[in-house]
């Protein structure tokens, strides 16, 4: 990606950060699996939406003064034989000419040097509570900032969570790009399952054969651990064992998406392992596949978070009156919350580099409001699981449908729609 996105990105701050205020973004740190065994770095979101900068246990401090932000970045330090081990290093220099910031340092340096860069001003901005022990550290060059200053003001420090997530919430259209082609490779990557799965192959062989439609197509690693859930597994909303056997007659509920230059997508259809819905099945199936259309249908300009939601609830509610598993009057069944026994999870979250995005779901004392360069999922399911006090031809039967819509000033863009969510078409990809 152009690093020159990264650079506006930081100078567009100067009209969310105030006049002699200052916002500290910390990066991610290199994680192990076991001993010595480091996962793939990957770099904290928000670190990388204003820095474009993978390297870990880095620093950003930016400084808004007269409404001219200077940016300060610190990272590791170049390091010859480390850099045999561990690759490239920008160090202090190439952060300087390669990413544009205007000052940069070793980290060894933080605490030498933040204390001086808070001095003077009014506000420090820092999201609080990711990281304890940098949180004590924050506030620590914040009592060493203020007691260099014994005679002005202290630093009011204030959360930045909802400063950079909002930001965040409303994609450019480099992202949109970005987000387009992440998700069309996950919808490829469901096709090409869809079109091959046997009964009798498990769920980790299915698994790995996302990974791999995944990587081969630019997306070397999933957004999230993918939930590969044959039959009533499907009913554990966060089943990641995928570790059993799919069965001729049984669904497969599969939520997997790829991430692809850092944005992530996020896809989940379920469909028969034979390549046949049942009655059962297929009548449970239609009804999440309803609730997902309204659904989408409602992510438009003029409606706010809840208007998906709502209607979700309710096409769930009217489909198992209609289906004779919730008995009484739909109105009072939505009102008593009844369908939450099968429907527990809410219709979505915003999308974005991570997969459950940053971005407030309130606006003041109301519900967000969709406005164009949102991206959110909508997911309805139904879970029926063998415990349920229902006719015994439900139970086992796990669905939701997830696709990631953009909200435009037109309407909307399902950008997962490649793969298809309509049973027959399913069923006709499928035989
Ligand atoms: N894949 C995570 C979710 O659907 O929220
Ligand atoms: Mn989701
Ligand atoms: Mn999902």
């Amino acid at each position: 990606m152009n690093k020159n996105i990264f650079k506006q990105r930081r100078d567009n701050l100067s009209s969310v950060i105030p006049n002699n205020s200052v916002l500290i973004i910390i990066g991610a740190e290199s994680r192990y699996r076991n001993a010595d065994s480091a996962y793939a770095f990957r770099q904290e979101s928000s670190f990388y939406y204003l820095s474009g900068f993978c390297e870990p246990s880095s620093v950003m401090v930016l400084a808004n003064k007269d409404n001219k932000i200077t940016s300060t970045i610190f990272v590791p330090k170049k390091d010859k034989v480390k850099e045999i081990w561990d690759g490239y290093r920008a160090g202090p220099e190439g952060a300087i000419s390669d990413y544009f910031f205007d000052n940069a340092f070793n980290n060894e340096e933080l605490d030498s040097k933040i204390p001086g860069l808070l001095q003077g001003n009014q506000k420090l901005f820092y999201s609080f509570g990711k990281d304890t022990s940098f949180d004590k550290k924050v506030i620590g060059w914040t009592n060493i900032a203020n007691a260099a200053e014994r005679h002005s003001k202290t630093i009011d420090m204030v959360d930045a969570t909802s400063l950079v997530g909002n930001l965040r919430l409303i994609k450019d259209d480099g992202e949109i790009e970005i987000l387009k082609k992440s998700c069309e490779i996950s919808a490829e990557a469901h096709i090409s399952v869809m079109k091959s799965i046997q009964p009798g192959q498990t769920e980790q062989e299915i698994e790995a054969q996302y990974l791999y439609e995944f990587a081969k197509r630019g997306s070397r690693f999933a957004a999230y651990t993918p939930i590969v859930a044959g039959g009533e597994n499907a009913c554990v909303l966060h089943y990641v064992e995928n570790n059993q056997s799919l069965n001729n007659g049984e669904l497969i509920l599969v939520d997997a998406g790829g991430e692809y230059e850092m944005y992530a997508s996020d896809i989940t259809r379920t469909f028969p392992v034979n390549g046949k819905f049942t009655k059962e099945q297929l009548e449970i199936y239609n009804v999440v596949y309803k609730a997902n259309q309204e659904a989408i249908n409602a992510v438009k300009v003029g409606n706010n978070i809840m208007d998906p939601q709502k209607i979700s609830e309710k096409v769930i509610v009217e489909g198992l009156v209609d289906l004779g598993i919730l008995n009484g009057d739909p109105e009072n069944l939505y009102e008593d919350g009844a369908h939450k026994d099968f429907y527990m999870h809410k219709v979505g979250h915003w999308l974005g580099l991570d997969v459950h995005d940053s971005g407030d779901y309130m606006e003041g004392d109301e519900f967000m409001s969709f406005k164009p360069g949102m991206v959110t999922t909508i997911e309805p399911g139904i879970y029926i699981s063998s415990s349920a006090d229902v006719d015994d031809k439900w139970k086992g039967i796990g669905v939701r449908i997830e696709d990631d819509i953009l909200v435009t000033s037109e309407g909307n863009i399902n950008l997962t729609e490649k793969v298809p969510s309509d049973p027959s078409e399913i069923e006709a990809l499928m035989s």
